[in-house]
């Protein structure tokens, strides 16, 4: 690939993306998080593909957003350009993503992880929202989707703080949903990416977006739609599949339709 600040491979049906710019931390300048978005979608076009990993290294996973990047930055250059709006493009992603969390996971770095599906950290992780030590607040949903995940008062300490936390205390509050030693994040999390890749895409993808629909919809609207989906995955050969090789104590075969 021609990407300068990040490497992409693919291990069998799991695409991997690692962040690439060891010398900053992994500091998540523009063109890095636009190529991050490119093999994203890449990623996330080719039907080979049912899973991605994003990664960094053993020290650091991102150090957050490219602090000198900001330095010249005011007010009306950052809105009239939307400075940062492409940081949302990972939402759109139809494909499950999993970060597998070495290290310093700050701003940004933290912001990332949680745009992600799935956390999966080594022990030695730290997670923080420190832009307050630099006379900012976090700007890539920090604010929102940490107090959704983790509640107002763990929330509130972390940005209001900027104190790092480990990756024990993440997991505890449910941040992070597995922790390994540093040496087998990334392992783990090709492994669980490769089971998820086994699926039928478009049944994974439907799990998926009900599951985040839940951060949108009331209860009962959340409720809705998941029948909705659930109702109308009956029209997939995959599902019809699902269920004759239940009957017939075999694996299914999934065709993806
Ligand atoms: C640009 C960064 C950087 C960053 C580190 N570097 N973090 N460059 N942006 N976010 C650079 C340093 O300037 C230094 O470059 C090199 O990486 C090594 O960093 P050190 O500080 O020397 O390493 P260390 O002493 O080990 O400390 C590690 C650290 C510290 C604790 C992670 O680097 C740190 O506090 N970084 C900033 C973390 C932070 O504030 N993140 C939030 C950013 S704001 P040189 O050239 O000197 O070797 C943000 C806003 C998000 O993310 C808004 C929405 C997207």
């Amino acid at each position: 690939s021609n990407y300068e600040n990040i490497l992409t491979e693919s291990h069998d049906k799991v695409g991997l993306i690692t962040l690439n710019r060891p010398k900053a931390l992994n500091a998540l300048s523009s063109d890095l998080f636009h190529e991050v978005n490119d093999a994203l979608k890449k990623f996330d076009d080719d039907s080979s593909i049912g899973a991605i990993v994003i990664t960094g290294n053993e020290r650091v996973f991102s150090a957050g957003a490219d602090i000198k990047e900001m330095a010249d930055k005011t007010f009306s250059k950052s809105y009239v350009t939307n400075f940062l709006g492409h940081w949302g493009e990972i939402n759109n992603i139809k494909k499950p993503v999993i970060a597998a969390v070495n290290g310093f996971a700050l701003g940004g770095g933290c912001e990332l992880a949680m745009s992600c599906d799935i956390i999966y950290a080594g022990e030695t992780a730290k997670f923080g929202q420190p832009e307050i030590k630099l006379g900012l607040i976090p700007g890539a949903g920090g604010t929102q989707r940490l107090t959704r995940v983790v509640g107002k008062s763990k929330a509130m300490e972390m940005v209001l703080s900027g104190r790092t936390f480990t990756a024990l205390e993440a997991e505890q509050w449910g941040l992070v949903s597995k922790v390994f030693p540093v040496g087998e994040v990334l392992e783990k999390s090709i492994e669980l990416g490769q089971e998820l890749a086994g699926f039928s895409q478009p049944v994974i993808q439907a799990a998926k977006e009900s599951v985040n629909a839940a951060y949108e919809l009331s209860l009962r609207e959340g409720c809705r739609f998941e029948r909705r989906i659930f109702q109308a995955l009956f029209s997939l050969n995959d599902s019809k599949e699902g269920r004759i090789a239940f009957e017939q104590k075999r694996e299914p075969k999934w065709t993806h339709d």
